[in-house]
This record gives C-alpha cells, structure tokens and sequence, in this order.
C-alpha cells in the first residue's frame, strides 16, 4: 500500500508539467501522499487562521493595504465555501474561538466579541489597547506588545510578563507554546520552567496551532513543522516553496493552511485518485 503510493507520486511528479487539477499535488508525509485543494484565493496574505469546530468555520485576517498596515477580518464556511467580511472590527487581526463556539476578534484597539448569526462585532475586552493575538482555551488569553493576559469574566490579568507574544497555543496538557522574536517556548500553564525549542535564526514563526489531538504545529517561512514533546525539538512536517502564513485544523482534523496567495486544505489523498 505503502509503496503503491510512493510509486503513484512518483509518475505524477514525472508528469508535473500536464497537471491542471488539484489532485495529487501535496506534499508525501509520513509516506502518505496528500492532496492541496485550494478553499480561497484572491484574498492578501491570509493570516492568524483560527477554527469554530461548532460550525466548521474558519476566521482568519488579510491585508487591505500594500503597506501592510491595516487588515480585514473574514470567515469562510468549509460546508459551503461562503467568505464573509467582519465590518465591524477595526484592523481585525487575529482571532479564536472557544470550544463552546465563542469568537474573539483581536484588533488595533482591543478585544471584540463576534455574533456570527447577525455579523456584528462588538467590544468585549482590553478596549483601547493594540491586541497582537487571541488565542482560546478555557479562558481567553491575548497579547500585546509586553505581555501576555489570561481573561476571566471579562477581565484581564497578566499571565507571561515582558515575553512580546506574537503567537500562542495551549495543547491538550496545558503546555503553552508561544513564540516571540526570540523563537519558540513551552511552559507549563502553572509553572515558571520555560522551555525553548528554537531560536528565530532557524525558523521564522508565523502561526502555531495545535489539532484536535493536540499536536502542535508551526506555520513557518519555509513550511510547516510539527513539535516533538519528548526530545523538546521541532520537525519539518512538510517543506514549501512559499511562506505559509497561517495553520488551523477542520473538524475532521484536516490541516487547514495559507501562503500568501491563498487558503488550503490538506487531505490524503483518496485511493486510485492519481492513477
Ligand atoms: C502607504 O504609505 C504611505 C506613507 O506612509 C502613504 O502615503 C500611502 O497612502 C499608503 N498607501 C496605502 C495604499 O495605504
Ligand atoms: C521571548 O520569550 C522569552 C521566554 O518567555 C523571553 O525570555 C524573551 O525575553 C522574550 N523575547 C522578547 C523580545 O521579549
């Protein structure tokens, strides 16, 4: 089976040039050959892609301006493919959303909660304040440009001191990954042992996210990697030629990633399909 799949890939690659669909062009990991479809394209360096698992949903930001300075919150429904712009929030930039279903929107001037029936966006917390990221679990986290803040009831109180977070995620052993210009660290939720992983010579972070069995992954310039625990190290999961700006998971634990250019979504691919 194993090898029936490598053989396929194999005539495929030879083939590169006539390829004009979407099937067979992913990457082989762990000897599987997957399939990139693309979800979305058209759309400016989408980023900070977060899941709502109640409705298969996926949030994420894009730029609005060349310069790089403003973006756009938007949801895509996996179901039925339908993109939808999120007008209320200024410099929509990153987002999460609860287990329950909750969706938080961080912003240049703070926290916004999401009404995804009506499409309204409204405060919810850290008013004022420029929001670098949200990330859900339990509780709400997010943060700006000194510290991370864990919010409970609606208030904030500080949770990781002078760390500049730029991405967070809490696995399914609240150990919290998150990455700064420094690199990438782990910490357990009620410690103060911090574990560093890799330092941002070697790979520069872009997103972290964990999937649905708790795995940790990094979207990075040159691919995507995957976090070891028990050697405390990161691995390539998959290299690409492109930038990969965000990462996130559907509900059936289909990776979900963007370039530049647009979003994807990784699945094995289907037996014979290549052929
Ligand atoms: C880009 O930045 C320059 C200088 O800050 C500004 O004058 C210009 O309007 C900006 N362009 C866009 C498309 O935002
Ligand atoms: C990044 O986080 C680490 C670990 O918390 C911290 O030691 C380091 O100072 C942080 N880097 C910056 C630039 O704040």
């Amino acid at each position: 089976m194993k090898l029936l799949t490598i053989m396929s890939w194999v005539l495929v690659t030879n083939a590169d040039v006539t390829r004009i669909d979407t099937v067979c062009n992913g990457p082989v990991i762990n000897d599987v050959l997957y399939t990139e479809e693309i979800l979305l394209s058209g759309l400016d360096r989408p980023y900070f892609l977060s899941t709502d698992y109640t409705t298969n949903t996926v949030y994420f930001s894009y730029s609005i301006y060349s310069n790089d300075t403003a973006f756009k919150s938007v949801k895509i429904d996996l179901n039925t493919k339908q993109l939808t712009y999120i007008n209320d929030v200024k410099n929509g930039f990153s987002h999460c959303v609860s287990a329950n279903g909750d969706v938080f929107i961080g912003g240049r001037d703070g926290i916004y909660k999401y009404d995804k029936v009506n499409n309204i966006a409204k405060i919810y917390t850290a008013k004022g304040v420029n929001v670098w990221t949200v990330f859900c679990k339990d509780d709400l986290y997010y943060s700006d440009s000194t510290n991370v803040y864990k919010v409970v009831d609606g208030k904030p109180s500080k949770f990781i001191e002078a760390s500049k977070v730029k991405f967070l995620t809490i696995d399914n052993d609240d150990n919290i990954f998150y990455g700064n210009v420094s690199g990438l660290f782990r910490k357990k939720k009620d410690s103060k042992d911090i574990v560093f992983y890799k330092d941002t010579n070697a790979i520069t972070l872009d997103g972290l996210a964990t999937d649905l069995n708790g795995v940790v992954y990094v979207a990075a310039t040159d691919g995507i990697y995957v976090v070891n625990k028990l050697k405390n190290d990161l691995k390539i999961y998959f290299k690409t030629t492109n930038d990969i700006f965000g990462v996130t998971f559907d509900v059936e634990n289909n990776m979900i990633y963007s370039d530049e250019l647009a979003v994807y979504k990784l699945r094995p691919t289907k037996y014979d399909e290549c052929n």
